[in-house]
């Protein structure tokens, strides 16, 4: 709505700027203005000002300077009309009136808002109450502890057609608006209407203001047709429009100066939970442009965070096409991968916030993932699939409306095609040493022929089976030298990104202790833990097992020397005996990194048969895991040796069987799971 002029004169003339200031900044009389330390800079010397005659700030730190609304969404992440609703209810003027129709459309949608919130209530009681002890243990299981619970206002929906439709009756509201409201399911072919969450945790979702406007739910029960189920469109849901927490993660977003989206529900409150209230979710669909730009509103360069796995992958990439257009100088996403089938609920639940932080702090820029996208799709080893991938990127960068913006990614795809190649730069002569300073970041481009390196690879394995040119210390287009970089200060050494990633290494944070276990070799080793059996049948492939983590490996080194000892031991006692050798930790991890996700044959549960035949084909998928990877070595020395196309596409090959590999077995069921759901 336009607000008349003379209204917001009139709230100005009632709120000093310095009124309305110093609710955020401690102001000190100077004369004719107050002066105080500003809120967008750090600083230790006041340079931020206030005239109260004049009705502005200003603040020679940052530039920045306005009004009392300007102020107000500045400092507060809200929008205009947001700031003078705000600030007229502080200066107690009525907001200005509608006309009749505008008023009647406000009053249906008023009478939606007050009946979604009642809905909230009932559900928040129901989960409170005797019918919710299933969805309390659920919710218990799942780790949320109860202030999450209370801060998402997470409910229960029963297990009934009509518990809510006979709640809202009671409290006077039509049918007609439990239907429009999305609450219940109605159609010409169903004869009564009824519930249309049932049996689900539910997950208010709020607009901007934090009303809630639409609902998300989780099935309790594995067996129920959607995992999710979200409110259908409604007059006042626009699932493309909306991101789940955002009126909470705003404020955060502020503060913190970043917004992270990731895909599901459970990642928001974990995120929240572990510290990073500055998270939100599409709805069970794609990112939306739209949505994209409420994350611009929020944060000139959200990070979209996917999962680990290929439906994430598949969702960043179609991520890319949706920002393309709409990127603007200075505003871009930044890409965050998870690694090993996780997702942000799963990371932080296994290792902690210190390894989500570790994620968030290695992004990469959307222009290295466009080009990984394009790379990973084909074979470039003929001059003419070299043209080809040349037109595709043409074609995409094209797309880019800013015509600043799609020059620099003109330029930067070339320089991505130049160093894949391997030919020097314009302008360069013989080495990479002789590039012009900081002109290239190699932490974007360090998947030079290397699209895994998109997946967050370089955090997890020990550094000798770490493919070498996902090493971030190696400058891409270093080549055969792999000389470091020269940074902007002119000194060598490796890039910025990468000196944060070493120091965050040398922290023990993202350490070899702590980093993602891999999925298959923690499958082993669980089925070893719950079945000792095993140790007999297989003693020597139980030896030779390559394990690239190495707790694991010393987890490993410790169940066999105590099965030495004594070969009888069983589960109970084997855990206990590995706990006083100081294992407890590594068998914690062990068991968290176990999930609804993984294979049911490392269970403690799991019938003798199942356990021998799952063994034996996560052993083989594992040998084959290292073959590969060894191969992959052998064949990027070669191709550091001797520059030659047939070791490039051997590389390539071998690549692409370890991406089908590293998911093969592990994450199937899961993405049943997802397929059979509303989709995403
Ligand atoms: P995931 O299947 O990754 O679920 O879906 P999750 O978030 O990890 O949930 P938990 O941990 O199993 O509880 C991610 C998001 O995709 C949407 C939901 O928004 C979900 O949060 N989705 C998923 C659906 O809309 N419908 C589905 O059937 C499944
Ligand atoms: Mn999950």
């Amino acid at each position: 709505m336009r607000f008349p002029p003379h209204f917001l004169d009139e709230i100005r003339a009632r709120l000093p700027v310095s009124q309305v200031v110093s609710r955020k900044v401690a102001l000190k009389k100077k004369g004719r203005e107050y002066a105080g330390l500003s809120p967008f800079k750090v600083e230790k010397t006041a340079s931020f000002f206030v005239n109260d005659q004049k009705g502005f700030y200003h603040c020679f730190a940052s530039g920045e300077h306005g009004d009392i609304f300007k102020f107000v969404m500045s400092t507060e992440g809200l929008t205009f009309p947001e700031a003078v609703e705000r600030l007229a209810a502080e200066a107690g003027l009525p907001m200005p009136k509608m006309t009749e129709h505008e008023a009647e459309v406000e009053d249906t949608r008023q009478r939606l808002y007050t009946l979604l919130e009642a809905a909230a209530k009932f559900f928040e009681d129901s989960l409170r109450g005797a019918s919710g002890a299933e969805a309390r243990r659920y919710i218990d299981k799942r780790g949320l502890k109860p202030e999450t619970v209370a801060a998402f206002r997470l409910g229960f929906a029963p297990s009934s057609r009509s518990a809510l439709k006979e709640h809202l009756g009671k409290q006077g509201f039509t049918l007609d608006e439990m239907v429009q409201s999305g609450m219940l399911i109605s159609g010409d072919d169903i004869p009564v209407a009824y519930d249309r969450f049932r049996n689900r945790i539910m997950f208010p979702i709020g607009d901007l203001k934090g009303r809630t406007i639409a609902f998300g739910g989780r099935a309790l029960d594995p067996d129920a047709p959607a995992k999710y189920l979200n409110s259908p469109e409604t007059p006042l849901f626009h699932k493309g429009h909306v991101l789940f927490n955002a009126h909470r993660a705003r404020q955060a977003a502020h503060d913190k100066g970043r917004i992270v989206a990731v895909e599901g529900y459970m990642d928001v409150a974990a995120l929240h939970e572990g510290g990073f209230p500055e998270a939100v979710a599409p709805l069970g669909t794609a990112l939306t442009e739209d949505q994209v730009k409420i994350l611009w509103r929020m944060s000139p360069e959200p990070i979209l965070c996917f999962d680990g796995d290929s439906a994430g992958r598949k969702a960043a990439y179609r991520a890319i096409d949706v920002v393309l257009p709409h990127l603007k100088p200075g505003s871009s996403v930044a890409i965050a991968f998870l690694p090993d089938g996780l997702d942000p609920d799963d990371l932080i639940r296994q290792q902690g916030s210190a390894a989500m932080d570790g994620i968030l702090a290695r992004t990469k820029p959307l222009s290295a993932v466009m080009f990984e996208r394009e790379w990973a799709s084909g074979d470039w080893s003929t001059p003419e699939r070299r043209a080809g991938l040349e037109l595709q990127l043409r074609n995409l960068t094209q797309r880019i409306a800013d015509p600043g913006v799609r020059g620099y990614y003109e330029q930067d795809v070339r320089r991505r095609l130049a160093e894949a190649w391997g030919q020097p730069l314009p302008g360069q002569r013989g080495g990479a040493s002789q590039r012009p300073a900081g002109a290239y970041a190699p932490n974007g481009g360090a998947a030079r022929w290397q699209p895994k390196a998109a997946y967050g690879a370089r955090t997890t394995g020990r550094p000798d089976l770490v493919p070498r040119a996902d090493n971030p210390w190696r400058e891409p287009g270093s080549g055969r030298g792999g000389r470091f970089a020269q940074d902007r200060r002119g000194t060598f050494g490796p890039p910025p990104s990468a000196q944060r990633s070493a120091s965050l290494l040398q922290s023990g944070i993202v350490s070899d202790q702590m980093s993602a276990l891999p999925m298959r070799e923690a499958l082993l080793l669980q089925a070893i833990v719950h079945h000792p059996w095993l140790i007999d049948d297989y003693a020597e492939g139980i030896a030779d097992l390559a394990l690239v983590s190495t707790p694991l490996a010393r987890l490993r080194d410790a169940i066999l020397s105590l099965h030495a000892a004594d070969n009888s031991l069983d589960s109970a006692r084997l855990t206990s005996q590995l706990e006083k050798v100081g294992q407890g930790r590594v068998l914690d991890l062990l068991r968290r990194a176990i999930t609804h996700k993984c294979d049911r044959f490392a269970q403690a549960d799991a019938p003798n048969a199942e356990v021998d035949a799952g063994w034996r084909h996560a052993l083989a998928l594992h040998d084959r895991q290292v073959g590969l990877k060894r191969a992959l070595e052998a064949a990027e020395r070669s191709w550091h040796d001797d520059g030659s196309e047939e070791a490039l596409a051997r590389i390539c090959d071998i690549q692409r069987q370890l991406q089908v590999l590293e998911l093969a077995g592990i994450d199937q069921s899961d993405q049943q799971a997802v397929g059979s759901g509303e989709g995403r």
